[in-house]
């Protein structure tokens, strides 16, 4: 017999205190030990005192008034946010009857922080699980997934070649035993982040300058997170929304060619769950960047302190960020200056993950360029934060940049069998209105089903 996974409905993420006192003392001593199944209640970006993790950026280190706001992934089970659309795609799966605990093997193409959601998962779940991903990506990534208990299937290349992830995973699908936890293309990706992540945000700026949000950034792997967007906007229609991506590969703005060095995104495809229709502007960082950036951060909290920084804030930041994280920074950056932000407006971007998983990244930054004397750190701050330019930016609000972005979704989709027709469909608000309203389907679903035998 099979029992649906006892877990939390998308409202109970957002807001853990609508979950019964007595289980939610009982979900925080479960923090204690990570494989503890009641970690399934901890997927939020709350912590105990029902506040949003993030972080309000020092302007010592932005040089911008505008108030740049991150908000912090790492505390979320298995350290990464992404474990929430791997638990949500899970979740509606199993109340769908689609995939069943104890037949069905998952799989979880990925380029690393989803597979590492989805063997956590998995594993809190008791299924097997099979992560597929690229097999140069940064070592700390396999180190997790396997200590989760998943099996790796790894496909040749880097961040850039997800698509043979894709390819493969399709493959393996052939195998009526296998159920695929698609993140580039199953919605309830898009509904978690529109919902929990989106009115996270909305939450966290109520005190902070004008209460309102002017911009959300964040550069699209799945493009999940930019779901948030659709829901800023929502409240605050004159948010700007703004896709980051490596300028070593940009797809949005440069159709994908090239390799890259920031993990978890730039993936080569526009996928099928982002919503070009709200996506305002595309703007590129270069990666070299944002693995010197993070060095600074982690490795001399000094120097941010000579430039200003409070120590404290200095000391809090060295394990907050990963690689994704500063691009999400300099885009911040480069945004609040071209958008000509001022001190009462506040910009939103998204931390992934920690410091954990890019020891080995870093390192390698160590060999590659040998000199990392203060002074040369010092130069990197002043001119990866504070001269971050308005270069390589455009806007993607005019109908023949939608045109060219939905010409490339569809080369990116038809081949994978999704029809003309039902991509046309996301061109419309209502499509992507009507994704979001099964919210309330499934919380209902999910509270009358979970725990239950199926
Ligand atoms: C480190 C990191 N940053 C950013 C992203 C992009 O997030 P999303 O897939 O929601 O676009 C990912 C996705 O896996 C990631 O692992």
């Amino acid at each position: 017999m099979s029992k649906i996974p006892f877990g939390p409905t998308y409202d109970e993420m957002l807001h853990p205190n609508l979950i019964d006192p007595e289980l939610r003392k009982k979900v925080q001593l479960a923090k204690h030990n990570e494989l503890d199944e009641l970690n399934l209640f901890n997927i939020t970006w709350k912590n105990e005192k029902q506040e949003v993790n993030h972080i309000i950026l020092p302007k010592e280190m932005t040089g911008v008034d505008a108030n740049i706001i991150v908000l912090v992934g790492k505390y979320f089970p298995s350290g990464s946010h992404k474990v929430g659309p791997a638990y949500s795609t899970l979740i509606e799966g199993c109340v769908d009857h689609d995939i069943i605990p104890g037949k069905h093997t998952i799989l979880g193409p990925s380029t690393g922080n989803f597979g590492i959601g989805v063997s956590y998962i998995c594993n809190l779940m008791k299924l097997d699980s099979i992560v597929i991903m690229p097999d140069n990506m940064s070592k700390e990534r396999y180190d997790r997934i396997l200590k989760y208990g998943a099996k790796l299937d790894l496909t040749p290349g880097t961040e850039s070649d997800v698509i043979l992830t894709l390819e493969r995973t399709y493959k393996l699908k052939e195998n009526p035993n296998y159920r695929s936890l698609a993140q580039f293309e199953l919605l309830p990706n898009y509904r978690f982040h529109r919902h929990v992540t989106g009115n996270s945000a909305i939450e966290v700026v109520k005190n902070i300058g004008n209460g309102r949000i002017a911009c959300f950034a964040s550069a699209p792997g799945s493009a999940g997170t930019l779901a948030a967007g659709d829901q800023i906007k929502h409240v605050f229609p004159e948010a700007k929304i703004v896709a980051l991506e490596p300028y070593e590969c940009s797809t949005l703005m440069n159709g994908g060619k090239g390799q890259h060095r920031i993990e978890g995104i730039g993936d080569k495809m526009c996928t099928l769950i982002h919503n070009v229709l709200n996506t305002d502007f595309i703007s590129l960082i270069e990666d070299e960047d944002t693995v010197k950036g993070l060095k600074i951060i982690h490795d001399a909290p000094h120097i941010l302190v000579e430039y200003g920084v409070d120590p404290h804030t200095a000391k809090q930041m060295v394990d907050m960020f990963g690689v994704s994280t500063i691009c999400n920074i300099i885009g911040s950056i480069k945004m609040a200056k071209y958008l000509k932000l001022g001190p009462e407006d506040n910009i939103v971007t998204v931390a992934t993950d920690g410091y954990d998983r890019y020891n080995s990244v870093i390192e390698n930054l160590n060999h590659r360029v040998l000199e990392t004397e203060d002074f040369v750190l010092r130069r990197w701050f002043k001119d990866i934060f504070l001269k971050a330019d308005t270069e390589h930016i455009i806007d993607t609000r005019v109908s023949s940049e939608k045109e060219r972005l939905y010409k490339q979704k569809e080369h990116d989709w038809l081949k994978f069998g999704y029809s003309k027709a039902y991509l046309d469909q996301m061109k419309s608000m209502d499509f992507w209105n009507h994704e979001y309203d099964k919210v309330n389907y499934y919380n209902e679903k999910i509270k009358e089903l979970r725990g239950k035998n199926i």
